[in-house]
């Protein structure tokens, strides 16, 4: 495995790797969910990129930048055991000079949910991941369905600015207890993990009132959060139901609806959805 730093490096070298070449971004401590994003990549491309940026522009001022778990030298070696081409780990004096001044901003999809509740976000990761597609011109760029929202805005931004880079959605991988794969997981103590899988169970409870019958969104979320308040670990913040290309709200649930929820259990935030 080829590990890159500099940017200008890395845009000299493109134009020597065997096409098509995959793009996996991550922000690092690599686990089975970016895992399964390297193995779609490796099976689809004859190169694969993973880049390991914690970028500092999609975090707000009173959020995890600082304590965002940082192993370097053990992600290094998974992804070198994974049979990773390039890993490509910029510095942020790099990809953030004091000269920078140029964002990407999504104007619609980014102002709800999670872009309500971290209203600099949406702006971080597309600016960044413009960035990235610019540098490593990748044919296919893996994301997963874990961060739905990111995922319908970076395809939005990859059509509207016409990076002519093909996305690939890999599902969410989950712990046995249902529990999404996430960075942020080891946050949790014993008490607040346990807590956390009822996440997972909410939203199988709401697909499953969907294939009983129930149709009325307004009474799946209505359920839902009376199952999560029972949980007193749990602080809701959002449970909402849209349309899964849209992104538009929805009033009577289809087959093309998608539940999210983002709660907090004790300091840390977590996220997840489901597919009807
Ligand atoms: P990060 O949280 O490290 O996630 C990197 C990629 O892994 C994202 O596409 C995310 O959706 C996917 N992922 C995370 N947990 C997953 C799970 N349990 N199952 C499947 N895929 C999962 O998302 C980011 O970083 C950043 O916002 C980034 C896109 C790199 C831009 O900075």
């Amino acid at each position: 495995m080829k590990i890159i730093k500099s940017i200008s490096r890395m845009q000299n070298n493109i134009n020597s790797f065997t096409k098509p070449v995959g793009l996996v971004p991550t922000m690092g401590s690599i686990h089975q969910g970016h895992i399964k994003l390297i193995q779609a990549s490796k099976k689809q491309n004859a190169t694969t990129i993973v880049t390991l940026f914690i970028n500092p522009t999609q975090f707000g001022e009173n959020e995890d930048f600082n304590k965002y778990p940082r192993n370097f030298q053990q992600d290094k070696k998974l992804l070198s055991s994974l049979g990773v081409a390039i890993l490509f780990a910029p510095e942020t004096s790099r990809m953030y000079p004091r000269e920078f001044q140029t964002n990407v901003i999504n104007n619609q999809i980014s102002n709800t949910l999670e872009g309500a509740m971290r209203p600099t976000h949406f702006t971080g990761v597309s600016t960044v991941v413009s960035k990235l597609l610019n540098i490593t011109k990748p044919n296919n760029a893996y994301f997963g369905q874990k961060d739905f929202q990111q995922l319908l805005i970076i395809n939005k931004l990859n059509n509207d600015l016409n990076h002519g880079v093909k996305i690939v959605s890999i599902p969410t991988v989950r712990e046995n207890d249902g529990l999404a794969l996430s960075s942020r997981n080891i946050y949790l103590n014993q008490n607040e993990r346990k807590a956390a899988s009822k996440i997972y169970t909410s939203l199988k409870l709401a697909k499953d009132l969907y294939l009983n019958g129930e149709l009325s969104s307004d009474s799946i979320i209505n359920t839902i959060e009376e199952y999560l308040l029972k949980e007193s670990l749990i602080k809701i913040e959002y449970i909402s139901i849209r349309d899964k290309f849209t992104f538009d709200s929805v009033y009577t649930v289809t087959t093309s609806s998608i539940i999210l929820i983002a709660v907090y259990i004790g300091k840390t935030r977590l996220i997840d959805n489901l597919i009807f």
